[in-house]
């Protein structure tokens, strides 16, 4: 079987812009919650689908927490990138940043992990993904620690037991 040739973090960065609009807020005039996690989940899902060269589906999101309110007439940037590819699913690391519209008050909002799965456009199935290669510092802190959060979302999706998390265990046993 021919093997998926492993892809650099860079190869798959998606940048993506938004300027906060009226329709897009609240009854306070700030950014409604529901639209920025669209933006992310889209920014993810086309860097995913980039990084694993196939139709990809949104499996699951970690915690999502807003920090600070983004007001009408702010410009955000969401910036996402491939962590780790597992054997059809990868991991997503989404950040947003505000500024306004001359780039002043410049900050972070928030951040979050999205995890999607590869499929088959005919069968529906999951597909292999190619492997990341992490180059520098952060990428392999990235890389590293993904395997961890993999496990506990696995857990709180049902899908494996506390017992199974060998890479959650070995990281406690070790502090
Ligand atoms: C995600 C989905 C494709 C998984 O299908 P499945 O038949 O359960 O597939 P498998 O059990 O073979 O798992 C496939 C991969 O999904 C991963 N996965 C499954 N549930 C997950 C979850 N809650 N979080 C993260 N990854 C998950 C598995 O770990 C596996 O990854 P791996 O191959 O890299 O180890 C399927 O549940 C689905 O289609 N869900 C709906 C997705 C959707 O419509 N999203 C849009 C939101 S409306």
């Amino acid at each position: 079987m021919e093997s998926i040739k492993e892809k650099l973090v860079n190869e798959s960065r998606t940048i993506m812009t938004e300027m906060i609009m009226p329709n897009d807020t609240n009854p306070m005039g700030n950014l409604m919650g529901g639209y920025l996690m669209r933006w992310m989940d889209i920014a993810a899902a086309v860097c995913a689908g980039k990084h694993c060269g196939a139709q990809v589906t949104t499996a699951s999101v970690d915690h999502i927490s807003f920090h600070e309110p983004i007001k009408l007439g702010d410009v955000i940037t969401i910036t996402a990138v491939v962590t780790r590819a597992f054997n059809t699913s990868v991991e997503i690391y989404v950040e947003v940043s505000a500024c306004d519209i001359t780039g002043s008050n410049p900050r972070q909002s928030n951040h979050a992990y999205f995890s999607f799965v590869a499929v088959d456009t005919k069968t529906g199935k999951p597909v292999p993904v190619p492997k990341v290669i992490p180059i520098n510092n952060e990428e392999k802190k990235q890389y590293e620690s993904a395997s961890r959060r993999r496990e506990l979302r696995l857990i709180l999706a049902g899908r494996i037991k506390p017992s199974q998390a060998t890479e959650l265990k070995n990281f406690f046993a070790e502090l």
